[in-house]
């Protein structure tokens, strides 16, 4: 798979180089691009940002640097018809919520280009833009406000890329984690010592009676989920 991000704080993305998704990069099993996005401007101040029309607060992205940097990185043009196969996410607050189940579904693409907006959002025309030349999803990571989509984008990559084959080195700890599967939360979890400041491993985690484990192990999700998460339940077990 193949990720851009664009962005007016490239910098951000670093962050992939570390842990799992730096090795994953190395492999080849991803390839990642950030891009500065005020690349793309023509003035000597770099601007990227105007007042919006109709007024309210704030700044918006212009449009003339968007539609430069996507038509680059998608090798479009407003001049052709030709289209990119990548699936554009501009990340927003008003955008569809991620969930794992999304991000089952863009580990699928081949090609994903993040457009992070900042101050208050991007003028609406890029995103139409963009629309017309490839898929375009508008994707919120929860409900709270960020500065910039760039932690968004973030989140989003590390959430997708771990689903590729081959990036996990154990894939069976995908099926066991929360979100999977059945949708329950994770059960908790304990390693060595069996003792640690008066607290002790539970009991059947030391007995070696596998369906007796499964059995605690699930208990514990559902009552986890009722008591955390109980709109994850299906409503005739709440
Ligand atoms: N930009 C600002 N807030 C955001 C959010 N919650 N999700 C995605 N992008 C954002």
């Amino acid at each position: 798979m193949r990720i851009d991000a664009i962005s007016i704080f490239p910098d951000y993305f670093s962050a992939l180089d570390l842990s799992l998704l730096g090795k994953a990069r190395d492999k080849g099993l991803i390839q990642f691009q950030a891009h500065d996005l005020r690349n793309w401007t023509t003035d000597k101040h770099k601007t990227v940002d105007d007042t919006p029309y109709g007024g309210g607060a704030g700044m918006l992205m212009k449009p003339e640097p968007w539609g430069l940097a996507l038509d680059e990185v998608l090798g479009v043009s407003p001049d052709t018809d030709a289209t990119s196969n990548a699936t554009v996410i501009f990340t927003s607050p008003a955008g569809e919520v991620f969930n794992q189940a999304l991000a089952y579904e863009l580990a699928q693409e081949e090609r994903i280009v993040f457009a992070c907006g900042r101050y208050e959002g991007i003028d609406q025309r890029v995103v139409d833009y963009a629309a017309s030349k490839a898929k375009v999803r508008l994707i919120s990571i929860g409900d709270y406000v960020l500065n910039g989509g760039e932690v968004a984008a973030i989140a989003m990559t590390e959430a997708i890329a771990r689903l590729i084959p081959g990036v996990i080195g154990n894939a069976e700890s995908l099926a066991e984690e929360s979100h999977s599967g059945e949708g329950l939360l994770e059960y908790p979890s304990y390693t060595k010592p069996a003792e640690w400041r008066g607290m002790e491993v539970p009991e059947v985690l030391l007995s070696g009676n596998h369906a007796k484990i499964a059995a605690w192990r699930y208990e514990q999700q559902v009552e986890r989920t009722k008591r955390v998460r109980p709109d994850l339940l299906p409503p005739e077990s709440n």
